[in-house]
């Protein structure tokens, strides 16, 4: 008798979630982003948010929960009730450093989460503050090394990826600064326009602009190629440090468990935001790299996401730098 009870009981269930799978999105979806509003992961959740609202037919709410890195925000995201209600524009950083940098880490990148697909790569450039005394990068690794301590440099909390491409640099290029940390890249930002601190590593959404009205100077980009939005900065390779090429991404997660319907839906919204020729325009002016045909997709995020957590685990490790 239990038995039948439970058994019907357990049916039910799985009709309503499939019944509400179908229905989904019957309200607007919030999209977790890990780090403080106007940053680069803030930038890409919002531009491809938009069009994807419109496919889905339901707002997606961005929802800025900064904090260690962007961990903070993703352990939200996995506790999340996995109805499709909730998702998160994760990266580089909190998908693929933050393994070994946070020993108590609350999620597993490469378990806990549906990967829903690539939203944008995002190269990453050495910047400085206006009037810092480098013109170049030989200049620029000379002053850091003669001034070291002297020398702030702003990240977005550790693990984050401006964290884990200047402590790449720093292992390179064998110097020591001071590591100041904020919510993102979005209020560093604005700190290293105003000349409060000196140089970062960061992603170049965030930074074209700036660049553009010479706010602050860009000393190279960590590509293999320069970028078609900033033409006239060079190459690490170009400049003398090869060893030197790193590029981050930001993609969107769902809760593990989130139905396969939904996930479905929210794969297919993300590739016709990354098909739509307005929401390229705006990405690619900002230097954004735009995953074409096999780099999109569930299966390329899980792979990427295990091949990163297997990238950044040694060279943080090697790197000596912890969270806790
Ligand atoms: C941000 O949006 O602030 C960045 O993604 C931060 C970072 O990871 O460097």
């Amino acid at each position: 008798m239990r038995k039948t009870l439970f058994a019907a009981a357990a049916a039910l269930v799985l009709a309503a979630s499939g019944a509400q799978a179908q229905t989904w999105p019957a309200r607007p979806i919030t999209m977790i982003v890990p780090f403080a509003a106007g940053g680069p992961t803030d930038i890409v959740a919002r531009i491809i948010g938009e069009h994807m609202s419109r496919t889905l037919g339901q707002q997606i709410v961005v929802e800025n929960v900064a904090g260690a890195g962007g961990t903070t925000g993703i352990t939200r995201a996995k506790q999340a009730s996995p109805d499709g209600y909730t998702i998160a524009m994760g990266h580089m950083g909190t998908h693929g450093a933050a393994p070994a940098l946070y020993p108590n880490l609350r999620y597993d990148p490469a378990k806990d989460f549906e990967p829903i697909g690539l939203a944008a790569g995002t190269p990453i450039l050495i910047v400085t503050k206006k009037d810092f005394p480098a013109s170049n990068l030989k200049e620029f690794i000379d002053y850091v090394k003669a001034n070291g301590m002297k020398l702030n440099e702003a990240h977005a909390g550790v693990g984050s990826v401006s964290h884990t491409t200047c402590t790449l640099l720093q292992s390179i290029i064998g110097a020591k600064f001071t590591r100041v940390a904020y919510r993102g890249t979005g209020p560093a930002l604005n700190d290293l326009v105003g000349g409060q601190v000196d140089f970062g590593c960061d992603q170049i959404v965030n930074l074209v602009p700036q660049i553009q009205s010479k706010n602050i100077k860009a000393i190279a980009i960590a590509t293999p190629e320069r970028s078609p939005s900033l033409p006239d900065v060079p190459t690490t390779k170009e400049a003398g440090l090869p060893e030197y090429e790193v590029s981050a991404w930001n993609a969107v997660f769902a809760p593990k468990g989130t139905p396969k319907e939904i996930t479905q839906k929210l794969v297919d919204a993300l590739d016709k935001a990354l098909s739509d020729d307005g929401t390229r325009k705006r990405l690619l002016e900002l230097g954004g790299v735009i995953p074409e045909g096999a780099a999109r997709g569930p299966q390329a995020l899980q792979k990427l996401v295990e091949s990163e957590v297997a990238r950044w685990t040694p060279v943080l490790k090697a790197a000596g730098v912890t969270a806790q």
